[in-house]
């Protein structure tokens, strides 16, 4: 399976500023045919970047950055699931920003992938611990607080499920995870998606402060499948070079 890279723009850019920053994305995307490449803007240029994109390169991804915790009605400012189907391949869940701010819960959490799911839709759940920690103690947190937010879906739902690891303290922070924490944790998460739910290749990503220095460190934890990029994917040659070195290119 291809390694993914997503760029997630959070609230920034106008609209011309995405489609240029989306147009270099596609063009130079045909050199890393070893990744999958995803682009996350903000909700109203979803559709204008699809059609700036026209038809896209077999790998590059459109991703909406959150989706409403229910299927349509009085919700006035969300954007549903079902809205969401055609335009975004893949829908971020749960990212920590929409949790602080949106004070969701795991039953939002669960929800939201149902949804998603539902519309054929690949949904990106991010988890973290809110503070480092070291041992058996943050690693129960992270697997406990995982569990919950997955508790009540059955398991070929989560085998649909890309999961991104971001410890909220490495998010925005210049402060990444190192190798060895990121070995640590992901490895005891995959052992226990592997004896839980029986999945043998649950694809989990990681995020937090990532950059061209760090990427092509990240590059050698074969325990990740992925990166979920940040501020450093607003800058098309920045985002092309994290590419680059954590495909192993450069
Ligand atoms: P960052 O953000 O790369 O700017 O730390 C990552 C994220 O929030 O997904």
């Amino acid at each position: 399976m291809r390694r993914l890279v997503i760029g997630n723009w959070k609230m920034n850019l106008t609209l011309p500023d995405a489609l240029v920053l989306a147009g270099q994305v596609k063009s130079f995307s045909p050199e890393f045919s070893g990744l999958n490449l995803v682009i996350a803007p903000s909700h109203p240029w979803l559709i204008p970047v699809r059609e700036e994109l026209g038809s896209l390169p077999p790998n590059l991804f459109l991703s909406a950055q959150s989706v409403s915790s229910y299927p349509h009605g009085a919700y006035t400012g969300d954007v549903s699931a079902e809205q969401l189907k055609g335009v975004v391949s893949h829908c971020l869940i749960g990212h920590s920003e929409q949790r602080k701010y949106h004070h969701l819960k795991s039953e939002d959490i669960q929800s939201q992938i149902r949804l998603v799911l539902d519309q054929d839709i690949v949904p990106v759940v991010c988890f973290g611990e809110p503070t480092k920690g070291k041992g058996q103690a943050v690693l129960g947190s992270i697997v406990g607080g995982l569990e919950q937010d997955l508790s009540q879906l059955e398991p070929d739902l989560i085998e649909r499920c890309v999961f991104a690891y971001e410890p909220l303290w490495a998010i925005g922070t210049g402060d990444p995870a190192t190798p060895e924490y990121i070995r640590t944790v992901v490895g005891t998460l995959k052992d226990w998606f592997r004896n839980h739910y029986t999945l043998e290749k649950p694809s989990v990503l990681y995020g937090g402060s990532v950059t061209a220095a760090n990427a092509k460190e990240l590059g050698t934890v074969n325990q990740i499948d992925g990166l979920l990029v940040g501020g450093a994917s607003l800058h098309a040659k920045e985002f092309h070079e994290i590419c680059a070195r954590y495909g192993g290119l450069l």
